[in-house]
């Protein structure tokens, strides 16, 4: 049984975005508004939480393995992430359906097809055999995590709330904020204690 690899992780990502684009795509072809909007809000907060994510897992990695070049390469990646973010920050001021908004749409996928290839052509091929299997896989875990970034679609009556409560409030937040509020959920081990722990618990309503 093999875990995923770091690749295979930000891979299945960015497909996700490709396929929440495709959908909004799908949306605007039917003239339907409301869907336009759901789904630019999925893909809008995939893209957010997928470039945090890797601005916290992935490019930190290449600058302590890859050397001077991994520097470089994470560097133009955080550049172009700045870019989609703020293109992202002009889109909360437009509305769904209209020219501009999908035109901005439009602007930040084109832009993120070329960075993601990059992603998967240039600097994960680079960085994987440099940090080897096992730490591939373990980085692909972490990554994971960052999905916990990103509200969910919670049932009506659990509360939903992750600290970013809004797109805006997520973008603005400096990224040390996120990577302490990250850092505060349970180990991966500590999950896996718990849920070891939950078949066994024999939960006896009429004890309270
Ligand atoms: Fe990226
Ligand atoms: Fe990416």
């Amino acid at each position: 049984m093999s875990q995923k690899t770091l690749f295979e992780a930000i891979k299945e990502d960015h497909e996700e975005m490709y396929e929440y684009h495709d959908q909004y795509k799908r949306a605007c072809e039917a003239n339907d508004v409301p869907a336009q909007a759901r789904w630019a809000r999925q893909l809008t907060w995939e893209i957010a939480r997928h470039a945090v994510g890797e601005e916290i897992v992935v490019y930190p990695l290449m600058e302590k393995h890859l050397g001077d070049k991994g520097k470089q390469l994470a560097n133009h990646d955080r550049d172009e992430h700045l870019n989609a973010k703020e293109q992202l920050y002009h889109l909360e001021s437009l509305s769904p359906g209209s020219a501009e908004f999908d035109s901005v749409i439009t602007k930040v996928m084109d832009a993120l097809h070329h960075h993601n290839d990059d992603e998967e052509i240039k600097d994960l091929p680079l960085l994987e055999p440099a940090i080897g299997e096992e730490a591939s896989e373990e980085a692909a875990l972490s990554f994971k995590k960052t999905k916990k970034l990103a509200p969910t679609r919670a049932h009506p009556s659990i509360p939903n709330k992750p600290p970013f409560e809004t797109l805006l409030g997520f973008l603005e937040a400096p990224i040390d904020k996120i990577k302490d509020w990250f850092a505060s959920f349970p180990t991966d081990d500590e999950m896996k204690d718990a849920k070891e722990e939950l078949k066994t618990r024999d939960h006896d309503a009429a004890s309270g």
